[in-house]
Order: structure tokens, then C-alpha cells, then sequence
């Protein structure tokens, strides 16, 4: 029997958890897992924390950081020293033609959905093979619909996630043998902040019950955290039925 058994109480760290489909990953792992909640907005993470302490025993702690600076990244990463989940949920979706996508435009885009993403998993590296060492740690990545497709007026969103998936599937060959498995989790439309300003964009009345909500998009994330440890998720689909 395996001497090196998953704690009680493993930690997860999310990013992006804010809002959206983060905050929605936050909720629906407050009863199994630590959590640390990445965000900019101090006050809405707050609120979340208020909210998860109040529904049940949770251990939740924000991390405020910009992800884009890697020095104050660096810094709000230093010191876990062992993570059994990651869950990148932190993202921009800037939508234009490429005849009206700026070059900063795509910066901006790559620096946040791809960079922003493959640094803080380089910083928590050590952190993830610890656990992957004893029980096994994961990494998800929500990606999209545009990680598969790439439609007119998506170029540099559908481009960043293409480069996410890639990241996701080279981690994963490379970090298998550390115990760690990795996930692409591609929701389709989602009711969140960023979907009403893609509407707001495409010039249309906004709708939420057209699109997957958010708690279904965290359900697909806890599947692939769950999955029983000889099999991994490597990608999952998650579309709106109707
Ligand atoms: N909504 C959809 O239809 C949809 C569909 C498919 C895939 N996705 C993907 O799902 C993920 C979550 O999207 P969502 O709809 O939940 O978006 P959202 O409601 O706009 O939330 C985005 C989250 O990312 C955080 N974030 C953004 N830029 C950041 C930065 N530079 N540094 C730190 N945090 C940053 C935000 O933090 P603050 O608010 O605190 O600044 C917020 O918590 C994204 O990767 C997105 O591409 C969304």
C-alpha cells in the first residue's frame, strides 16, 4: 500500500477565479480541496471567500497578481511548495478581423492567454512534481472552442488558445512521468463577463440562457480532477445543448 497517500485536504490554485468560469471552478471545489483564488479584483475575490467561508468549512486565500508581470508573479508564487491542482482559468478574449488587429492587440492576447499561463506553471513546477511524487497533481487548462477552430473575426484568440493547447500537450508528454496530468477543457459559448462583451462586439442583444453556465464548464474541470488516477482527460469538448 502506497505510503504516500493524497492529503486530506489537497490544495488547488486557480486563476481567474474572480469571475466566470474560475469563480464557478472555486465553488464547486471549496468542499475537497484548499483553495488559493488568483485575480486582480481584490474586492470581488473577498466576496467569493465571504461566500464559500459562509456556505461550509472552507480554507480559502486570495492571490491578487497581475499575471503579466512576472517579477510580482514571482512573488505571489513563492512559497507553495506543494500544489495537487492547477486550474488556469485567467483569460482575454479581443475579438477583430486580422485586417483590424493591431500587433499589440495580439500581444496583449498572447501574453495573458499563453505566456502568462506557461510561466505561472514553470513557477509551480516543483510544487506540482511534490504532489505528483505522492498521489498525483493535475493541470487544467481552459481553453475554447477556438482552440480547435479558428473562425473570421477570432484570429488572435482562436491563435492564442491554438499555442495554449500545444503548451498543454507538450506539458503533458514532458511532465507525465512526474505525475502530473494535464487537461484541455474547450468550452463553447459560456455566460460570463467576457461573453457579454463578445456579444457587445458582434453588435447583438445579449442572451445568457443561449450559452453553458458556468458551473457546467467547473463540472467538466472536477471530471477531469477526479478522473481515477490510472487514466488522465486529456481533452474535453463541452458544448451547449440546443
Ligand atoms: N466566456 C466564454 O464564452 C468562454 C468560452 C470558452 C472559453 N473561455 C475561456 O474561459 C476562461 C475564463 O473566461 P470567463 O468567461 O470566465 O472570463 P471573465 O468572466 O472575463 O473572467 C476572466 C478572469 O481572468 C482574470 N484575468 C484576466 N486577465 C488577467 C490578468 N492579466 N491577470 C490576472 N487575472 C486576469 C480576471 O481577473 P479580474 O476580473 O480580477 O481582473 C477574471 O477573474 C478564459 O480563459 C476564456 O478564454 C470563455
Amino acid at each position: 500500500m502506497s505510503t504516500t497517500s493524497r492529503p486530506e485536504r489537497p490544495t488547488a490554485l486557480i486563476t481567474g477565479a474572480s469571475q466566470g468560469i474560475g469563480a464557478a471552478v472555486a465553488r464547486l471545489l471549496a468542499p475537497r480541496y484548499d483553495l488559493l483564488l488568483g485575480g486582480r479584483d481584490t474586492g470581488r475575490l473577498t466576496a467569493l471567500i465571504d461566500e464559500l467561508t459562509a456556505a461550509g468549512p472552507v480554507r480559502a486565500q486570495p492571490l491578487p497578481v497581475e499575471l503579466t508581470d512576472d517579477a510580482a508573479l514571482a512573488e505571489a508564487l513563492s512559497g507553495i511548495d506543494r500544489l495537487d491542482a492547477l486550474v488556469h482559468s485567467a483569460g482575454i478574449g479581443e475579438l477583430g478581423t486580422v485586417a483590424e488587429t493591431p500587433a499589440a492587440t495580439w500581444r496583449q492576447q498572447f501574453d495573458v492567454n499563453v505566456v502568462a499561463v506557461a510561466e505561472t506553471t514553470r513557477l509551480l513546477l516543483p510544487a506540482l512534481r511534490a504532489a505528483g511524487a505522492g498521489a498525483g497533481a493535475d493541470v487544467v487548462l481552459v481553453n475554447s472552442g477556438s482552440g480547435i477552430t479558428a473562425k473570421a473575426g477570432w484570429a488572435s484568440y482562436a491563435a492564442s488558445k491554438f499555442a495554449l493547447r500545444a503548451f498543454g500537450d507538450a506539458l503533458r508528454a514532458e511532465e507525465s512521468g512526474n505525475g502530473i496530468r494535464v487537461t484541455s477543457v474547450h468550452p463553447g459559448r459560456v455566460d460570463t463577463a467576457m461573453q457579454q462583451r463578445v456579444v457587445r462586439h458582434e453588435g447583438g442583444e445579449y442572451d445568457g440562457s443561449l450559452f453553458l453556465r458556468p458551473e457546467s464548464v467547473a463540472a467538466a474541470v472536477l471530471a477531469a480532477l477526479t478522473a481515477s488516477r490510472d487514466a488522465q482527460i486529456t481533452e474535453l469538448v463541452v458544448r451547449h445543448q440546443g
